[in-house]
């Protein structure tokens, strides 16, 4: 079969490379890609590999991968406060999963890196103009001029930079203090606290508060425990700009291995999945823990190949299946793709993006979503998996952590008319932070329910 050509670190492009960019400067994006190349990796192997063990803890049923964060991180939301108030939600949600869901969370942020979109058409008309459609702030700019349309390959290290700046400060929130667990209450910011979820959230950080005052006053030292003082938070994007994702890629001195050191997890989007493509080739040689979005048209066939393809020693947290099909579809089409790969004995990690198969355009032709959709398609995600005995292990959410009106319902039971109010996204609708926490306790209860008997597999 054609795929298993050998790999090199730019075999993909002798591939179709789909949702390309129309870059007018080919010298130019060659200027930044040799550029690229000799800047420092934003994440080290050894990091990716831990990860890919705490994946296949998740593959196994004993933990369950949280990934959350931006549909596009834009370049003008860059500073520390709008970082700092997506780990706040972030880490809500992961504690709420763990203390009431009963299970260790692995944390990925869709962070530092999620730049680049795919898009329906190449273009946009607008009263009868047409320019290059908006594919994400690694490409060009949302506004509708020609100028900031136009493809600019200077992104690519714009992007790079404040990728670095990004991570640099969760490394710190997240090793420094700040995710320690003696600042529980500290997560919750005002707007949140007010809705129903945040006073949930409150009574929960009492209760986590009380146990680690008892176990201080049984004489344990928590200053120096780590589980308790940090938090493994690692960093995931669609890896979608193949110029970009090979300039950053290093081959591992201790391994050999190569690994796309733009972040520890990559993904492949619906859109570029194509068994023959450029994504497939290049990500199925690099050794990162994977993701595949699993929409719709999937057939089990399909999916097998690219399982394979993907994943070929079957090694345990390499790959994980990210379902997207929207909530009137997902529990007709998701049970023979998880049952054909629990036939095949394949070990991969199932998780529900209840997001992307739910947008739809309200009055005005705004994008949204809403909160009730969500919760159903990944309500029947876990139905499937429990009526299959299989793991439903993660949930993958676009969420912000300000006050936006973008996704409708939730704990504040946003509408259509509140929509205009804060909507900031420049790609799709994302859930706000009180969205977000109120989601995580549904979420929870779910996983009560599929309890530890699923754990057993
Ligand atoms: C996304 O995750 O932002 C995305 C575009 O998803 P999908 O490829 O599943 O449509
Ligand atoms: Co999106």
């Amino acid at each position: 079969m054609e795929h298993l050509t050998p790999w090199t670190i730019d075999s993909w492009r002798s591939r179709p490379v789909a949702q390309s960019p129309l870059w007018p400067d080919e010298a130019h994006l060659e200027r930044v890609e040799a550029e690229l190349a000799t800047k420092p990796p934003l994440v080290f192997a050894g990091e990716a590999r831990r990860l890919r063990g705490q994946l296949a803890d998740a593959a196994a049923g004993n933990a369950f991968l949280l990934q959350a964060g931006d549909c596009a991180e834009s370049f003008a939301e860059g500073s520390a406060d709008f970082i700092r108030d997506k780990l706040k939600v972030i880490l809500q949600m992961a504690v709420a999963l763990t203390y009431a869901g009963g299970v260790p969370v692995v944390k990925i942020g869709r962070i530092a890196g999620q730049f680049a979109k795919p898009r329906s058409d190449n273009f946009e008309e607008r009263d009868g103009v047409r320019l290059d459609a908006f594919r994400g702030h690694i490409v060009n700019g949302e506004a509708f001029t020609e100028q900031e349309r136009r493809p600019n390959p200077d992104r690519l290290l714009m992007a790079y930079h404040q990728s670095v700046a990004t991570l640099n400060l969760l490394r710190a929130f997240t090793t420094g203090g700040f995710a320690s667990l003696t600042r529980v209450h500290a997560w919750n910011q005002e707007f949140v606290s007010n809705s129903p979820e945040g006073k949930r959230y409150e009574l929960l950080a009492d209760d986590i508060e009380r146990a680690m005052t008892f176990m201080r006053s049984c004489g344990i030292d928590m200053a120096d425990d780590h589980a308790l003082q940090a938090v493994d938070f690692y960093t995931s994007h669609e890896a979608l700009i193949l110029p970009y994702e090979q300039a950053l890629t290093r081959q591992d001195s201790l391994t050999g291995d190569f690994y796309d050191c733009s972040a520890h997890f990559l993904w492949i989007g619906d859109r570029t999945r194509q068994l023959d493509g450029g994504h497939v080739e290049f990500l199925r040689g690099v050794a990162n823990p994977l993701g595949l979005k699993v929409g719709p048209s999937t057939t089990v066939e399909g999916l097998r190949t690219l399982v394979s393809t993907l994943n070929p020693d079957n090694t345990p947290g390499r790959l994980t299946l990210i379902a997207r099909m929207g909530h009137d579809k997902v529990s007709d089409l998701l049970g023979p793709l998880v049952e054909a790969l629990q036939a095949d004995g394949a070990s991969v990690l199932w998780t529900s993006d209840p997001m992307h198969g739910n947008t739809f355009k309200a009055a005005g032709g705004i994008k949204t979503r809403r909160f009730d959709d969500i919760l159903s398609e990944v309500t029947q995600f876990f139905a499937v998996h429990q009526s299959l005995g299989t793991w439903p292990g993660g949930l993958h959410v676009e969420l912000t952590g300000s006050d936006v009106t973008e996704c409708l319902g939730g704990g504040h039971d946003l509408t259509e008319s509140d929509l205009t109010t804060n909507y900031t996204s420049i790609c799709d609708p994302r859930l706000n932070a009180s969205q977000g926490l109120d989601m995580a306790f549904r979420v929870a209860e779910l996983l009560q329910r599929a309890g530890s008997g699923a754990r057993s597999l």
